[in-house]
């Protein structure tokens, strides 16, 4: 009885060493070079992306009165980007509102989470400044710590007046989806 011949389309050990070869070479490769890679093109970072954010205040911006502070809130999807920080916040930190103030004629945006741990205060009418429900740290209209236990001053957000008399711009970032 006579052996019969193979047929070439069945694989060789040589040709299966080969594609095994290359398979690990390829894959040391990637291993090697993938820490690299990321660090020449990082993932998006929310921080690293800023964009305008446009926001609609419930009074024009000529109607803020001397001393006093309005509320805005990012719209959905977006968070503002914290410009400086200080204590507890960071450069690129998202927030979800602010505050605009006027003080002494100057116009000022503020980051709403209170630098200490990260709660939001609000806007104390009745003693023109600023108070943390959570501690009770209380900040003037500039920004500067009146009372702790908060040690830095409120944190600014980047802002211009937007197209419309109610409008602001606000740096911001795109969240979620
Ligand atoms: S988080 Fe505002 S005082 Fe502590």
């Amino acid at each position: 009885m006579t052996a019969q011949p193979k047929s070439s389309k069945e694989p060789t050990r040589r040709a299966f060493l080969g594609w095994w070869l290359g398979t690990l070479l390829a894959a040391t490769v990637v291993t090697a070079f993938a820490p690299i890679a990321v660090y020449l093109f990082p993932p998006r970072d929310p921080k690293q992306i800023k964009e305008k954010v446009r926001v609609a205040l419930d009074a024009p911006l000529t109607a803020l009165r001397e001393a006093t502070a309005s509320r805005f809130d990012a719209p959905a999807g977006t968070a503002f980007v914290i410009a400086d920080g200080g204590e507890n916040n960071s450069p690129g930190d998202p927030t979800l509102g602010g505050f605009l103030t006027r003080d002494g004629g100057q116009l000022r945006a503020f980051a709403i989470t209170c630098p200490h741990l990260g709660c939001s205060y609000a806007f104390d009418d009745g003693k023109k400044h600023f108070v943390c429900p959570c501690h009770g740290s209380e900040f003037a209209l500039d920004g500067s710590v009146i009372h702790g236990p908060a040690t830095a001053p409120l944190s600014h957000l980047t802002w211009q007046p937007g197209p419309g008399v109610n409008e602001i711009d606000v740096e911001g970032t795109t969240i979620g989806g």
